[in-house]
């Protein structure tokens, strides 16, 4: 059988398409290159190999036919409006996302998104079953496809299978209300090895497999009975995720990028200091946490809009979801009433941006940014407070960074807060906001060697090199 030695599986495959006009209902138009540290990390790889993506195109009813982009193959999975409505909005954004995220939206569990999701995971392990080389690797992203490792094994044994988790894994109380919860597992387990991105995570994973499937677990081992009363051993460990540090790094020190971030400084009216947040409008953040915070600390004229700005650009994220909808209304009232309150005809308090902007555009605001505010209420790794790090060459700057973030683990120097607690969060921005140019340079260097040494590249081979041992291991058995 011939095939690709390498296989990536995920929601999404590493390009979108862009209509040639917002009036061409004729199908013209590109695929461009989607951003994101995970398409880099792998590119080389999947070079190498002649590896292939499994994922879906993004559009709804989009049906297209595999094709090569930039010298990776590309193997799309179609989704129908009821597959997007049911699979990916209901069942995986509306009942996986707030479970794992310690329901801080309340998780809905229906039978048909249930369906819906066994279906569409089905037609994500079928495309890459088809396109894996004899005694190949596949590699499966994210919440959205828990059952593929599974559905996978089952009908290519030969392959060896990863699954990385990007969001939490939450804890057994909240787990156990799953009503599938046993057949995630299940799916789960059909990887050789399975990455979470904190160590917590993976104990809470081995935690649910001992007490809901009574296998046994040592350290990051777990033992999965086989149909014919054989067992084999699986690997479950936490492998955090970075960013591709040194391109952070490269569009900093350009001058066009650095010109960029004078330009915004100007435009915001040279505020004395500019505090910055940066997230997929979504209700993981905390943005509504930040801003009372930020209002308040308004409200008691601890900051004022003469010298103070808070940035805040919310990306359009899962429209269609009531919850995010609910969340956009929130925002903007607050922003309204905030800046109502408190805006000059010169200055304002929120600069507020619901949009997306181009890698060049971020570094340039991290730069201008003396604050960069990472309020997440849960949140599997935060790859934003990795972005503000490595782009600040200057080594100025101050992370805020909440403690329910997986980067809070690796990132030690940074202020790190409980962003429910809001006078702390208010204490935490204010010293921030008056930390002298030394301090900040001790603690700023400090983050920069975590996130110079730890980057994408670095991870994947990680969780590379560990797939590389199961594939091994499985030779070694009869
Ligand atoms: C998180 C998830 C990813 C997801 C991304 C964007 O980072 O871990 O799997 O792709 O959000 O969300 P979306 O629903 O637009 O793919």
């Amino acid at each position: 059988m011939s095939g690709a030695e390498f296989v990536v599986v995920a929601n999404r495959l590493p390009v979108d398409w862009s209509p040639d006009s917002a009036e061409s209902g004729d199908g013209e138009g590109s695929w461009r290159r989607s951003p994101g540290g995970l398409v880099t990390a792998l590119e080389p790889v999947m070079r190498r190999t002649d590896g292939a993506w499994v994922g879906w195109p993004g559009r709804p009813g989009l049906e297209v036919d595999p094709f090569e982009f930039d010298g990776v193959n590309l193997v799309p999975v179609a989704l129908s409006v009821e597959d997007v409505e049911l699979y990916y909005e209901g069942f995986s954004n509306e009942t996986i996302w707030p479970l794992y995220h310690d329901v801080i939206a309340v998780p809905r569990y229906r039978r048909v998104w249930w369906d819906s999701y066994v279906r569409v995971n089905r037609r994500f392990a079928d495309a890459a079953a088809d396109v894996a080389a004899e005694g190949g690797t596949v590699w499966v992203q994210d919440y959205q496809l828990q059952l593929v490792p599974q559905m996978i094994r089952e009908s290519r044994p030969d392959l060896t299978i990863g699954y990385f988790h990007h969001i939490p894994f939450p804890a057994y109380g909240l787990y156990s209300q799953l009503p599938w919860r046993r057949q995630v597992l299940e799916g789960l387990l059909g990887a050789d090895v399975v990455g979470f991105q904190r160590v917590a995570d993976a104990g809470n994973f081995a935690r649910a497999i001992r007490r809901l499937l009574h296998y046994e677990t040592r350290s990051s081992r777990i033992t999965v009975p086989e149909a014919d009363g054989s067992t084999r051993s699986a690997l479950a460990r936490a492998y955090p995720i970075s960013i591709d540090t040194e391109s952070y790094i490269e569009l900093a020190k350009r001058p066009d990028v650095q010109a960029r971030a004078a330009e915004i400084r100007e435009s915001l009216g040279n505020p004395s200091k500019i505090l910055l947040g940066v997230d997929r409008l979504d209700y993981t953040k905390g943005i509504r946490h930040r801003m009372k915070a930020y209002g308040e600390l308004l409200e008691d004229g601890r900051l004022d809009v003469e010298h103070t700005t808070l940035v805040q650009v919310a990306s359009p994220s899962r429209e269609r979801v009531d919850a995010y909808v609910q969340l956009r209304d929130e925002i903007e009232l607050t922003v309204g009433r905030i800046n109502g309150d408190h805006d000059t005809m010169d200055h304002t308090a929120i600069r507020y941006l619901h949009q997306a902007y181009p890698r060049e555009e971020m570094v340039a605001l991290f730069l201008a940014a003396d604050v960069m505010l990472v309020t997440a209420l849960r949140d599997g790794m935060n790859l934003v407070a990795k972005e503000y790090v490595a782009s600040r060459i200057d080594n100025r700057g101050v992370l805020v960074l909440s403690e329910f973030t997986g980067a809070s683990d690796e990132l030690g120097s940074a202020l790190r807060v409980n962003p429910h607690d809001i006078e702390a969060l208010k204490d935490t921005i204010m010293r921030a906001v008056v930390m002298p140019p030394a301090e900040q340079g001790r603690r700023m260097r400090a983050l920069r060697r975590k996130v110079i040494e730890n980057d994408v590249e670095r991870w994947s081979r990680s969780f590379l090199d560990a797939l590389e041992v199961a594939r091994a291991e499985k030779g070694r058995r009869p």
